[in-house]
């Protein structure tokens, strides 16, 4: 059956099967954006069951998309957080996929502050007492993948 055949990606990264673990956010990481040592444990004991990919939970790219308190990949010390992340993800020989958010504005005023609500347009959300965000400039827009620790972040992803 094709479901248990490998799978290739255009940048040459294989997966053993074509079975992926969907990201699961758990809502507990550390305030600052680490893993907890329980997330880092649940982690490893879903990938353990031999699929072909993991896919983190979302991490936030930037403070004030923060959405929940899950894991980050703004700085440098989420770097060896990521570090350990990947290695649980990849105990069992799948491929580790880093997956990136930004919450706009439905980004949490508990965790990011009510005054640094941003989002590509000053339009609240339809949620029952939300707030209206300030609009993001273009500029702030294009710097958000390419700055912070993101890119580096992306290193302990693409090694198996
Ligand atoms: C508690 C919980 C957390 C989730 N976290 C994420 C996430 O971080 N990123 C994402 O793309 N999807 C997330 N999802 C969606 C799941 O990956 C999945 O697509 C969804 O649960 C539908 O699959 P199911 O019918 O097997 O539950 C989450 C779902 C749940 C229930």
């Amino acid at each position: 059956m094709v479901v248990w055949s490998p799978f290739r990606f255009n940048s040459g990264r294989e997966m053993a099967n074509r079975f992926a673990i969907a990201p699961l956010t758990t809502d507990s990481s550390h305030e600052d954006g680490t893993a907890t040592e329980n997330e880092l444990e649940f982690v490893r004991r879903r990938a353990a069951s031999g699929f072909g990919a993991t896919i983190s939970s979302a991490a936030y790219v930037e403070q004030g998309g923060r959405s929940w308190q899950g894991i980050g990949a703004t700085q440098d010390g989420h770097l060896s957080s990521l570090h350990r992340l990947a290695e649980a993800m990849r105990a069992a020989g799948g491929l580790a996929i880093l997956q990136i958010y930004d919450g706009g504005r439905i980004a949490k005023p508990e965790l990011i502050g009510e005054q640094c609500l941003r989002a590509p347009s000053a339009v609240a959300s339809l949620r029952p007492g939300a707030k209206t965000p300030r609009a993001m400039t273009a500029n702030e827009a294009d710097c958000k993948l390419s700055r912070g620790c993101f890119p580096r972040s992306k290193s302990w992803f693409r090694r198996r």
